[in-house]
């Protein structure tokens, strides 16, 4: 498959290169805001599930554009969240760590996409702690980079290095508007990454400091707009476009970028990386 230069995307850089990327995604049909487990979210508020679709797909028609193998799960009626399918678990090597849901209001989510992995031959691990999948968990040069703090439990990264025999680096969210990893750091590529820093405690800063001396450091500003819940390929980034600041900083290192709007799905929350999950065989 050929990647597809969008129309939006800013000069390349020749020197990055495009990893194939195989992505699982939840459709939003019954998404909605009737309950508050993070700060962003407004049950007062109406939405439209049928804005949250439209957006959504923006977002599969840009992983389409870039070559990406989408896979998806059917959403469940009653989950609102569901959409958000990087909590549904961690998967690597051929194995899916099960998510364990800290709200009951999604605790049903992990049983579904626990069902899912298996179907697709993945070796189903179901936890013994409380994780919120890649929510929480993010792989980094084969290092698995593990939040917590809000949701994700530290006895959850033991269990995670069990599995999958890898360097697990523990890090401290401490702002409750930033409360999955992967609403305060994007991973770029194998050894790119972009954070907030004061979402993190200062010994979990001074590691990122140490392993990532290059890494991008995005603004309050476009940390807000949840800019930091992107993904990509290693050469393009899908981002959150009213992150001006951050686009800016991506062009400069020579990573282009597609800007998109989810401004419905960020009223439960999340982003562009809440939901897409990583399927790693
Ligand atoms: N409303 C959802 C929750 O609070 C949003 C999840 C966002 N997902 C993420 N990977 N950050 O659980």
């Amino acid at each position: 498959m050929t990647h597809a230069r969008p129309e939006t995307a800013t000069p390349s850089d020749a020197s990055r290169t495009a990893v194939q990327k195989t992505v699982l995604m939840c459709r939003p049909a019954h998404f909605d805001v009737t309950y508050r487990i993070n700060p962003w979210m407004d049950p007062d508020q109406p939405t439209s599930t049928d804005l949250a679709v439209a957006q959504w797909q923006t977002l599969v028609d840009a992983y389409d554009r870039l070559g990406f193998e989408v896979h998806q799960i059917e959403p469940v009626e009653g989950l609102n969240d569901m959409v958000y399918a990087a909590n549904g678990g961690l998967t690597l090597d051929g194995k899916a760590y099960g998510a364990l849901f800290t709200y009951e209001q999604r605790v049903p989510e992990g049983p579904a996409y626990m069902r899912w992995f298996a179907e697709q031959g993945f070796e189903v691990h179901e936890p013994k702690h409380i994780n919120e999948g890649e929510g929480d968990f993010l792989l980094s040069n084969g290092t698995i980079l593990a939040g917590h703090g809000f949701r994700t439990s530290l006895e959850s990264h033991d269990e995670v290095r069990g599995i999958f025999d890898r360097e697990v680096v523990s890090l401290r969210l401490v702002d409750p508007a930033f409360y999955h990893l992967d609403t305060a750091m994007a991973i770029l590529d194998e050894t790119s990454i972009a954070y907030l820093p004061s979402a993190f405690d200062d010994a979990s800063r001074a590691e990122l400091e140490r392993r990532y001396p290059d890494a991008i450091l995005v603004d309050e500003a476009d940390a807000s707009v949840l800019g930091l819940n992107s993904f990509g390929d290693g050469r393009t980034m899908v981002i959150a476009e009213r992150a001006e600041g951050f686009a800016r900083q991506l062009a400069e290192r020579g990573y282009e970028t597609i800007g998109l709007d989810l401004s419905e799905l960020l009223r439960g929350g999340g982003g562009i990386k809440c939901c897409t999950l990583e399927l790693r065989r």
